[in-house]
């Protein structure tokens, strides 16, 4: 039976740390909903976060991101996986700390970069871009992605590591059980 605490997860952590992979594999163990905040913000802006920003900016898309995001407040089973810069704004911590516990998906500066390579729908990962520009973003985050609840490491290969730590980490708080 779930438990009445039951409310949501929220997934953080840079580009090519795995949120949406670990967090459908989650909500699907779960039997809660997964839904990825960078697809809520295409299908409400009607464009993709490619076009988003280069017609309109990073603001405008952080204005778009924290407005999506408060805009989920009422979910309840839901695992939430947001985009790497979230953890940008102070007033996007207050809604995902009312949303549920915030797990970091953490992995290896290499290992992360070597997921982005090639990768072509990022505007703040793509190749003009430049590695030492990522790196410093990637860096300039750490401190932010650490204030999360709990951090699982996404580098073990298999995600399903990863969605056992969060399951055992939920049954502990008695935020979900098996039924
Ligand atoms: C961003 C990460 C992207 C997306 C946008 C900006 C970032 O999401 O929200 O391109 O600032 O790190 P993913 O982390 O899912 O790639």
């Amino acid at each position: 039976m779930q438990n009445k605490r039951a409310r949501n997860l929220v997934l953080v952590g840079f580009m090519g740390a795995g949120k949406s992979t670990l967090g459908k594999l989650l909500a699907q163990r779960l039997g809660w909903r997964f839904i990825d905040l960078d697809h809520v913000i295409e299908a409400r802006a009607g464009r993709s976060i490619k076009e988003i920003f280069s017609a309109s900016g990073e603001e405008t898309f952080r204005d778009l991101e924290s407005a999506v995001l408060h805009s989920l407040l009422e979910l309840e089973r839901c695992v939430i996986a947001t985009g790497g810069g979230v953890v940008g704004r102070a007033e996007n911590w207050v809604a995902m700390r009312q949303l549920g516990p915030i797990v970091y998906l953490s992995a290896s500066w290499e290992v992360l970069i070597s997921r982005l390579d090639g990768c072509s729908d990022r505007p703040l990962a793509g190749k003009d871009q430049g590695v030492e520009r990522i790196r410093q973003l990637h860096d300039s985050r750490l401190a932010l992605y650490r204030q999360a609840d709990l951090t699982v490491d996404t580098g073990r290969g298999d995600p399903a590591y990863g969605v056992a730590d969060i399951v055992s980490y939920l049954e502990e708080r008695g935020i979900w059980r098996k039924i």
